[in-house]
């Protein structure tokens, strides 16, 4: 099943909740987000049963891996049965969660593990507690956050990812001492370029710190060698210290889009599909579900969107297009 670019459907990301106990200043500015009021009820959110039911119903053309995201995902007291459901999906290979790991003690660690939850990805985006307080927006330490890696780590959610969003003027100073913290550790740490997602972090293309740059200032420390992506569509581009120190990635979705390789549907905690991040229409599988529609009502709407579907904002953003009005990172999966 492709779409008008030939694009296959292969990965599901999931938002479980818009809420987040983090109000990052690139994702959820406190300023903007401070009264509960923003959030949406959560009569509205889709129950694991309806999420389960989606996930049959897509993996049949094509997904295959499925993402957990928010908001913080771990918030959500349900998250244990739903992972198990997922993994008794004929087709469904790869389960992963994208956390801020606050909330990711050693027994809920081991938990998700016994689940069947195959591997977790952690952001941290500075190493100096006073700093990552800032940027969490509710002074949450780096300490508490490599706590819930190491936790991660005894309970075998392996590989461990270490997501980094650079932003000029915010953590481009902590690029290098966090990839020297993580080199021979066994994780792999992924710089991501800032993002124009949403509406409310007040973007701006000279706060984008580009590939380049992030690669030239950790090989001047140690140098590195580029190695295959893992697999087709990956966002990440790879990079193998030459001494043996492990990988890092870098995600460079606007100096570097990757949108012609782009797999990737995004369910939001509402039940709403978006065939792009960027996308300001999604369709309400939960509406859907909830008027009596079946698997395969489900399956015959998404596979009719993906037959149509263009998006390619992030190669649009290059040649200058204007972003229209579209849902928070929180809101549709991150
Ligand atoms: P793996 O499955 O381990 O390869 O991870 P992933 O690529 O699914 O990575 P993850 O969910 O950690 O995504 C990392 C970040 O990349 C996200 O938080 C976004 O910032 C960015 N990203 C992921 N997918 C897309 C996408 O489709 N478009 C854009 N523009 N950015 C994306
Ligand atoms: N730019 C890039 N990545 C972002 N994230 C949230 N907001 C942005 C943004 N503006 C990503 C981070 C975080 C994940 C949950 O969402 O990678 O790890
Ligand atoms: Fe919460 Fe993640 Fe957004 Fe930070 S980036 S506010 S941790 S959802
Ligand atoms: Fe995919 Fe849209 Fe991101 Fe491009 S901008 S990679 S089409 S989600």
């Amino acid at each position: 099943m492709m779409d008008q670019l030939n694009r296959p459907l292969r990965d599901l990301r999931i938002s479980l909740t818009d809420r987040c106990n983090f109000r990052c200043v690139y994702c959820m500015p406190k300023e903007i987000f401070g009264s509960p009021t923003h959030f949406m009820p959560s009569e509205d959110t889709m129950t694991v049963d309806e999420i389960l039911t989606v996930v049959r119903a897509l993996a049949p053309i094509g997904v295959h891996k499925v993402r957990l995201t928010g908001g913080e995902p771990l918030l959500r007291r349900d998250i244990a049965p739903l992972i198990e459901g997922l993994t008794h999906i004929a087709g469904i290979d790869d389960v992963a969660l994208t956390t801020n790991g606050s909330l990711l003690s050693r027994e809920r660690a081991q938990a998700l593990r016994e689940a069947g939850l195959s591997r977790i990805t952690v952001s941290l985006d500075s190493l100096d507690s006073g700093r990552f307080g800032r940027i969490n927006g509710v002074g949450f330490g780096a300490d508490r956050v490599l706590r819930a890696i190491d936790h991660a780590d005894e309970a075998g959610l392996r590989p461990i990812k270490i997501n980094v969003v650079v932003k000029r003027g915010m953590n481009d100073e902590d690029v290098v001492p966090l990839a020297q913290h993580f080199r021979f550790s066994g994780h792999i740490v992924r710089f991501i370029e800032y993002m124009d997602v949403g509406n409310s972090n007040g973007w701006t293309r000279q706060e984008v710190v580009p590939a380049q740059e992030i690669l030239e200032r950790i090989s001047r420390q140690w140098p590195l060698h580029a190695i295959d992506r893992a697999y087709y569509g990956e966002v990440a581009t790879r990079y193998a210290y030459d001494d043996g120190g492990g990988e890092i990635g870098i995600i460079a979705s606007v100096s570097q889009p990757f949108c012609r390789t782009c797999t990737r549907a995004r369910l939001a905690a509402d039940g709403r599909l978006f065939l792009c991040l960027y996308a300001n229409h999604g369709l309400s599988l939960r509406d859907i579900l909830r008027q009596g529609g079946t698997e395969a009502d489900i399956r015959n709407a998404v596979a009719g969107l993906w037959h149509h579907r263009s998006d390619r904002y992030s190669e649009l953003r290059g040649r200058g297009d204007r972003r229209s009005p579209h849902l928070e990172m929180f809101q549709m999966g991150g």
